[in-house]
């Protein structure tokens, strides 16, 4: 299956930008995850060291999940640009590309051939109603060393039928320390 580079300008936005003006880069994103669920994610842009890179959230059970949209393999995005990641069964993530596949929870290659890598992750953020993707820096040694671990987001949904306040971060793992 023919491969396609993951750095590509992405929806046009390359067009707009003036070669001689730097691009800022991009600190957060507001995402709208009221569609996420098993089978769908949702993406978003950004712009990180002048590159134009995507992203996307995913759900785990009660969970929300980002990640950038770059296979540790070779760098291309996971899908062909139709948006479609999820494995069949919605039990994992595939790379279309060479049949790589991850898992939701932490993004973790468990087949084909970056197995043992991961996906590179971005901390999600809740506060007044909003869901927020942080852009971090790309982590040293990424993509031949695992990236540490961030936080996982309680879905909002999830709080709103259970009656909590989707105002407040609610954070189901520690950050490392
Ligand atoms: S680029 Fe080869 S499996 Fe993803």
């Amino acid at each position: 299956m023919a491969g396609r580079p993951g750095r590509r300008p992405l929806s046009g936005q390359q067009d707009d930008w003036d070669d001689d003006e730097p691009v800022a880069d991009t600190t957060d994103v507001i995402v709208d995850v009221s569609d996420v669920d098993g089978s769908r994610a949702e993406f978003f842009e950004f712009t990180r060291g002048g590159e134009a890179l995507q992203g996307f959230v995913v759900r785990h059970q009660e969970t929300l999940r980002a990640y950038v949209n770059r296979c540790p393999h070779a760098l291309f995005t996971l899908d062909f640009g139709d948006r479609h990641i999820h494995r069949e069964d919605g039990e994992a993530l595939v790379c279309w590309s060479h049949g790589a596949q991850f898992r939701l929870d932490d993004g973790r290659c468990v087949a084909g051939p970056c197995r043992g890598r991961a996906l590179e992750p971005l901390p999600l953020e809740r506060a007044g109603g909003v869901t927020r993707v942080v852009i971090t820096a790309e982590p040293e040694g990424w993509p031949r060393q695992l990236p540490p671990p961030v936080p996982a987001l309680v879905d909002p949904a999830d709080n709103e039928s259970d009656g909590a306040s989707t105002d407040i971060p609610v954070i189901t793992e520690k950050p490392p320390q």
